[in-house]
């Protein structure tokens, strides 16, 4: 038999692989509160116009909400002939209230009705996400402030580079994350703008208010071009490319966790609640979610070019392929939250273990910048010349087997006769990072300073 949306002009059904390649039942249904909702804004406004009939109106506003009721009980019967959510919702509007059902649809195609469906969900996902975002935040900012003065290795090219803190560590992530959410709330007010009324690209003679939907559908306008509108999906590409971002900031923690928690380094140890131990080997104790997390980032940067992909050839104004917009967020979204809300646990959870930590940083001749700035506060040597003293005092220590400050004075004054035992006291880590005051520096002063400017802020 021929669809009943549209047998009008069909004479047989389709082919049961037609049937299968076109449906998005099985995925789209994830919109139905967002359908509901936007069907019943539409309806009021087409009544309010005089478009349809207060008493169709009714009849449409109650029946929707039996659908919205069936569906949240599960007794709700999703068919894969009726293709997508927006023609199984109408089909069984029409069961349950007859003729006035099709009513609704009146100055509406589902391509408008998809963009408003699909926006209004990536919108509230949006909005999920920066809860999300300000939880890890927090998370990282109580860490911060418990650690402002636990020493570590700063590295670069993994290398020891200089010594920092571990709450200057942690506030380095509260920035990376800080941006994650002003990109979401800039995103959130960028599709800030109503698709319906749209119709199917040209707009429609019917007298509707898209102003009225707009207001009701919480947005603070309509959209103003009408093609674009049904064209647009920038909204889930700017969806997609935040979060491919923010789960590259939170692969990148995920890698360092990894590695912060190998027995040779040492630095944190897991929570029992946030690692796994090995089937065969009983000493283990694994950071998987720390792995996955970084393993989902794969996922949501393939979702994030399978749109680009998608998108990139398309005519406007709507074209079927971006039915298959959906997947890719759906995907994207459930990954990134639990990448955010697993990694909010590991933060809160782990153990830090501060000693290992302090060791490492006075390893690697990490205070060898100390010295040069030293021999240029102190001796007036110009940078270029310090950095050549001190490269010979660590070649010297190196060949002793000893850190800087275990070199002895005289050691210190063959190499250049204006060090004076004066020198040892920038020699320690705790006095390196101490010295590091300049404005968004390692001083536990100023990170401080940065943890106070987020509290205010988070
Ligand atoms: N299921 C479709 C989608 O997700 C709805 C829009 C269909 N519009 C159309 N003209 N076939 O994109």
């Amino acid at each position: 038999t021929s669809n009943q949306m549209w047998g009008g002009r069909f004479a047989s059904g389709p082919d049961a692989i037609m049937e299968e390649i076109n449906a998005s039942i099985g995925f789209d249904k994830k919109l139905y509160a967002q359908d509901i909702r936007g069907s019943k804004v539409h309806a009021e406004m087409l009544a309010h116009q005089g478009i349809i009939s207060v008493a169709d109106k009714d009849a449409i506003l109650g029946g929707l909400d039996t659908i919205q009721s069936e569906i949240e009980a599960g007794t709700f019967e999703f068919s894969r002939r009726l293709e997508d959510i927006h023609m199984n919702v109408e089909s069984r509007l029409a069961t349950l209230i007859g003729p006035a059902a099709g009513r609704l649809h009146t100055a509406r195609s589902r391509n408008d009705q998809v963009a408003l469906d699909f926006r209004l969900w990536v919108k509230e996902e949006l909005q999920r996400v920066e809860t999300a975002l300000t939880r890890l935040i927090a998370a990282f900012l109580d860490r911060a402030e418990e650690h402002a003065d636990t020493v570590m290795p700063g590295f670069t090219h993994l290398q020891t580079a200089q010594p920092v803190t571990f709450g200057h560590h942690c506030m380095a992530y509260v920035e990376m994350f800080g941006r994650d959410r002003a990109r979401v709330r800039h995103a959130i007010e960028h599709m800030d703008e109503s698709p319906i009324g749209a119709a199917a690209l040209a707009g429609t003679g019917f007298p509707i208010d898209r102003h009225m939907t707009a207001k009701a559908l919480g947005f603070s306008g309509p959209t103003r071009n009408s093609i674009d509108t049904v064209s647009d999906r920038d909204f889930a590409l700017e969806f997609l490319s935040i979060a491919a971002i923010s789960a590259t900031h939170l692969s990148r923690l995920a890698e360092e966790i990894v590695i912060w928690s190998t027995p040779q380094f040492g630095f944190v140890r897991l929570s029992d609640a946030f690692s796994t131990g090995s089937s065969i080997m009983p000493q283990k104790k694994n950071p998987d979610a720390a792995e996955l997390v970084r393993a989902k980032t794969g996922r949501i940067n393939g979702s994030l070019i399978a749109l680009l992909t998608i998108m990139k050839g398309l005519p406007l104004a709507y074209s079927k392929d971006m039915q298959e917009d959906k997947e890719q967020v759906f995907d994207s979204a459930e990954s990134l939250e639990l990448g955010l809300a697993a990694m909010t646990g590991m933060v809160r959870d782990m153990t830090i273990n501060t000693d290992r930590m302090k060791k490492a940083a006075g390893s690697g001749f990490s205070t060898a910048t100390d010295l040069a700035d030293w021999l240029v506060r102190e001796a007036g040597l110009p940078f270029r010349d310090a950095h050549h003293v001190t490269g010979r005092a660590v070649a010297l220590a190196e060949s002793k087997g000893c850190d800087l400050g275990e070199l002895s004075l005289e050691d210190l004054q063959a190499i250049h006769e204006a060090i004076t035992d004066k020198v040892f006291d920038v020699l320690t880590v705790e006095a390196s990072v101490a010295s590091r005051t300049s404005f968004g520096g390692t001083a536990p002063a100023e990170v401080r300073r940065q943890i106070a400017w987020w509290r205010a802020r988070n």
